[in-house]
C-alpha cells in the first residue's frame, strides 16, 4: 500500500508540473493530455447543495468559500499532497507561488479576492481555473476539483446564458473518461429532480466513475428518511451511496470548526434510528476514504497507459532540453527539468508495479 500510496503522490506532483509547465507551453499540449491522463475528482451538483462543505470535510479543514447563493464562480483546482507525519501544513496558490500560507482563513480569502479579481464582484463566472496546492500530513493525496453550481435560472446581475455557460463548464470536466464524479444531490430535495444525477448519468451511464452523494440529511422532513436512496433502490449506482451531515449555515455563522462537525455527523449517524445500521459507511471521513481506495484502483488500471504517455513526455522533454542547453538558468528550463524527474521517478515506480509489485524504492 505503501507504495501505491507513493504513486498517487507522484500523480499529484505531475499534475501540478503539467499546470505549472501547462502556463509555460500554453494551452493544449503535451502536458495537458498528460494531466488529463491521471485520474481527479470533480464536484457536481445544483446551487448550495453542498459541494464545497464535502469538499471541505473530504479536506478537514475550513478554507472554501460556503453560503447560499452563487459562491463559487470559477473551477478550484485542489490537490491534496500528503507530507511526512509532524510537518508543518500550508497552502500555495499557483498564481502566487512564492507565497506560503498557513492561516486557513487567508486561504479562503484569496480564493474570494482571486475569484473577484477575474468576474469582478458580479455574479458572474469565469472558466479560468484557481489552482492551490495543500501541504499537509493529514491528508490523503488527491486532486479534486470543486466547481459552480449547476442552476435552472439567471439572477439578477447575470446574463441569461449563465445557466447554459455553467453546464458547459462543468461537463467540460466531468466528460472526461479519467474524471471521478463525486455527484452531490441534498436529501431535503427529490432525487429524482438532482441536477448532479441527471448529469452523471448522461456521461457516465454505466455509473462506474459516479459516487452519489447525499447531503442535508439532518433537513429532511420529519417522519421521512432517505434509506431508498442510500441502499441504492432510488437510483442504483455501481458505486455505493454515501449520506453526509455538513454543517448548518447556522453552524458556520458561529464558527463550529472542522473537529466539532466531524464528531457530530459521526454522533448523527451512529445515534440515528433510521441510519444507525448503516454508519460506518455513512459521513466524510468514510467518503474521503473510499474516494482514496478508488483513486489507487483507478491509477493501478491505467498504469499502462499512462506509462506510454509519461515515456512520451520523458523523450519530447529529453529533446527541448537538448535544445535548450545545460546548464540550465531559465526558469522555464528548470520547470522542465523537474517534470522529467517525476516522469522518470513515475516511469521506475510503475516498472517495479507491473514486475510484480514489489516496493517502489521512493519511500
Ligand atoms: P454549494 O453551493 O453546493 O457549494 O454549497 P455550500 O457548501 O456552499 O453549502 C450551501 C449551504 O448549505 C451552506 O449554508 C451550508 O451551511 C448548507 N449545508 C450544506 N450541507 C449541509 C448539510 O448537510 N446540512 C445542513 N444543515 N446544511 C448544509
Ligand atoms: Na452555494
Ligand atoms: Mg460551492
Amino acid at each position: 500500500m505503501a507504495t501505491m500510496e507513493s504513486l498517487i503522490g507522484l500523480v499529484n506532483r505531475i499534475q501540478k508540473a503539467c499546470t505549472v509547465l501547462g502556463d509555460y507551453g500554453g494551452g493544449d499540449n503535451t502536458f495537458s493530455s498528460l494531466w488529463e491522463a491521471l485520474p481527479s475528482v470533480a464536484v457536481v451538483g445544483g446551487q448550495s447543495s453542498g459541494k464545497s462543505s464535502v469538499l471541505e470535510s473530504i479536506v478537514g479543514r475550513d478554507f472554501l468559500p460556503r453560503g447560499s447563493g452563487i459562491v463559487t464562480r470559477r473551477p478550484l483546482v485542489l490537490q491534496l499532497h500528503k507530507t511526512e507525519d509532524g510537518s508543518q501544513e500550508y497552502a500555495e496558490f499557483l498564481h502566487l507561488p512564492k507565497r506560503r500560507f498557513s492561516d486557513f482563513a487567508v486561504v479562503r480569502k484569496e480564493i474570494q479576492d482571486e475569484t473577484d479579481r477575474i468576474t469582478g464582484k458580479s455574479k458572474q463566472i469565469s472558466p479560468v481555473p484557481i489552482h492551490l496546492s495543500i501541504y499537509s500530513p493529514y491528508v490523503v493525496n488527491l486532486t479534486l476539483i470543486d466547481l459552480p453550481g449547476l442552476t435552472k435560472v439567471a439572477v439578477e446581475g447575470q446574463p441569461e446564458s449563465i445557466v447554459q455557460d455553467i453546464e458547459t463548464m462543468v461537463r467540460a470536466y466531468v466528460e472526461k473518461p479519467n474524471c471521478i464524479i463525486l455527484a452531490i444531490s441534498p436529501a431535503n430535495q427529490d432525487i429524482a429532480t438532482s441536477d448532479a444525477i441527471k448529469l452523471a448519468r448522461e456521461v457516465d451511464p454505466s455509473g462506474e466513475r459516479t459516487f452519489g452523494v447525499l447531503t442535508k440529511l439532518d433537513l429532511m422532513d420529519k417522519g421521512t428518511n432517505a434509506l431508498d436512496v442510500l441502499e441504492g433502490r432510488s437510483y442504483r449506482l455501481q458505486h455505493p451511496w454515501v449520506g453526509i451531515v455538513n454543517r448548518s449555515q447556522a453552524d458556520i455563522n458561529k464558527n463550529v470548526d472542522m473537529i466539532v462537525a466531524r464528531r457530530k455527523e459521526r454522533e448523527y449517524f451512529a445515534t440515528s434510528p433510521d441510519y444507525g445500521h448503516l454508519s460506518n459507511k455513512m459521513g466524510s471521513e468514510y467518503l474521503a476514504k473510499l474516494l482514496s481506495k478508488h483513486l489507487e484502483s483507478a491509477i493501478r488500471a491505467r498504469i499502462p497507459s499512462i506509462t506510454s504517455l509519461i515515456n512520451k513526455t520523458i523523450d519530447e522533454l529529453e529533446s527541448e532540453m537538448e535544445h535548450l542547453g545545460r546548464p540550465i538558468a531559465v526558469d522555464a528550463g528548470a520547470k522542465l527539468y523537474t517534470i522529467l524527474e517525476l516522469c522518470r521517478a513515475f516511469d521506475k515506480v510503475f516498472k517495479e508495479h507491473l514486475d510484480g509489485g514489489r516496493p517502489g524504492g521512493d519511500r
